[in-house]
């Protein structure tokens, strides 16, 4: 069984070491991609202060279609472009955004959300698998290390979720 550890940290960045610890030993072992990306969802959910969702819209091949995640229901289908998600798919690039209604096109799906970040993951072809989102009801919760935190961490799951599957 995986336990869930509530140490106190002296930095962000030794939490995001120690998360990326974990969620290395936690999909490892493991092909199931859904089953992967379920279980990352819920690790980064219940590890980080002030969340109120976490997790993966996938990439179908045209539009972003909502994944694994933990939280309350969400939009299901986003076009590229649209949105934190869709403009992080599109650029392939980190959004960090600290007021959610000050983003142009920012797709409402809680209520409770006021900042958010998305992480585009790409395959090691270039291809586009979707993107890792993940909301706070706090303004301005997330910073440049998150951001670098968070692309550790998305960097670790293409790796051993997804190339592993692909593989498979
Ligand atoms: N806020 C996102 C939509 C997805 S929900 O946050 C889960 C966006 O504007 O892309």
């Amino acid at each position: 069984m995986f336990s869930l550890t509530s140490t106190e940290y002296a930095s962000n960045a030794a939490r995001y070491d120690d998360l990326l610890q974990q969620a290395r030993s936690l999909i490892a072992d493991e092909a199931d991609f859904i089953a992967n990306a379920a279980n990352f969802s819920s690790l980064v959910y219940h590890s980080l202060p002030e969340l109120n969702w976490a997790g993966f819209y996938l990439f179908d091949g045209v539009e972003l279609v909502v994944g694994p995640f933990q939280g309350k229901p969400a939009c299901v289908r986003i076009a590229l472009g649209r949105g934190v998600c869709g403009t992080a798919a599109r650029e392939r690039r980190t959004q960090v955004v600290p007021d959610v209604e000050a983003f142009p096109g920012h797709i409402a799906c809680d209520s409770a959300s006021r900042s958010e970040i998305v992480v585009p993951l790409v395959a090691k072809d270039g291809a586009l698998i979707g993107v890792w989102d993940v909301d706070s009801p706090v303004p301005g919760r997330f910073d440049d290390e998150d951001a670098r935190g968070m692309e550790a961490l998305c960097a670790a799951f293409v790796e051993l979720a997804w190339d592993k599957r692909a593989a498979a």
